[in-house]
């Protein structure tokens, strides 16, 4: 299911959006298609180069979840296999080097405008405003935790999901009085019920799932269902077990070489952190490209691809 790096896809069928990663078409009034291209973002800033194979990791890992977890939340899932996607859409067969692999067909959906975060250790944004305010998603948490320290049980901590710009940090409260108790209260269990299934899964496998971030939205008929990509490295943090160690950060099996290497050009000067993006050394891309196939082995136990 290899095909070449792709940055932008173009096929031929309505386009709905075209988000920092995925191009999302109409397939009719209750179908999507997702194409997940190789595109990367660091810091809000898409880069030039794709990372070759990525798409490839973030459909057919989303799609691992969406059939593990199926039991735990109905999603919007309905096949990430190529000839079946070929076999509805045969408009596709001139395109199957373009989607192998990394197209989703799923169910149409209006998004609710949140996105679900849980959090199993306090890391990232959690980490910085605990260290602030001693606080998470505005609820006090216990004096003296230290970085990455588990949080038993995980804390549901939305963000709002903003259309330019950077997402924010909100309370389980705003959420309550956007959308109504009775939403709010199922995103915040369905999303801390996908997460420990889960992460139980993971740990299994030697990898802590930190946190991660679920999409929701409604058929037309008022299903809710749990959408867009499911605990990829794109939307959680995975790290390996046998080195975890609470107190500092972790390594983990995200954007880490792009991260080291902009933060580098930042310090130095030479990128000022807005588009354009600097170019990349092949050495970042292909680190990339391996931490993200590495990851789909660790998680699902099964090679990506036939060959390298
Ligand atoms: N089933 C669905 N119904 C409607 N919209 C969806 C569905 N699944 C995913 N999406 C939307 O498709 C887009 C996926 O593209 P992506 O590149 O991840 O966008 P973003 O830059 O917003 O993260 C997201 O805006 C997501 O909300
Ligand atoms: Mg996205």
């Amino acid at each position: 299911m290899s095909s070449a790096p792709l940055t932008d896809s173009a096929l031929p069928l309505p386009l709905v959006r075209r988000g920092k990663v995925r191009e999302v078409y109409e397939v009719d009034d209750d179908t999507l298609l997702l194409v997940a291209s190789d595109r990367v973002s660091a810091f809000d800033v898409v880069m030039a180069e794709p990372i070759p194979h990525k798409g490839t990791v973030l459909t057919q890992m989303s799609a691992y979840w969406f059939r593990q977890l199926a039991a735990v939340a109905p999603s919007h899932f309905i096949s990430a296999d190529t000839e079946e996607i070929i076999a509805r859409l045969p408009a596709l067969a001139e395109h199957r080097q373009v989607i192998a692999g990394r197209a989703m067909l799923a169910r149409r959906t209006a998004p609710i405008p949140f996105e679900c975060v849980v959090r199993g250790y306090l890391a990232g944004s959690a980490w910085k405003e605990y260290r602030q305010a001693g606080t998470l998603a505005g609820e006090p948490l216990p004096q003296g935790l230290t970085e990455s320290v588990k949080l038993d049980p995980p804390v549901f901590s939305p963000a709002t999901k903003a259309e330019t710009g950077h997402d924010e940090n909100i309370t389980f409260d705003q959420v309550r009085d956007a959308l109504g108790a009775e939403l709010a209260d199922q995103l915040r269990d369905r999303s801390t019920a996908l997460y420990t299934t889960a992460a139980e899964q993971s740990i299994r496998r030697g990898i802590i799932i930190a946190d991660t971030k679920f999409e929701f939205g409604h058929t037309t008929s008022g299903n809710l269902l749990v959408i867009d990509e499911l605990l990829t490295p794109d939307s959680s943090r995975f790290w390996p077990a046998d080195q975890y160690q609470s107190g500092r950060s972790q390594p983990s099996f995200d954007k880490q070489p792009l991260r080291d290497h902009l933060d580098e050009l930042r310090q130095s000067g030479e990128w000022n952190g807005n588009p354009p993006p600097p170019a990349l050394p092949e050495a970042v891309v292909q680190a990339m490209s391996t931490r993200y196939r590495d990851a789909y082995l660790r998680i699902t136990g099964d090679t990506l691809l036939a060959s390298p």
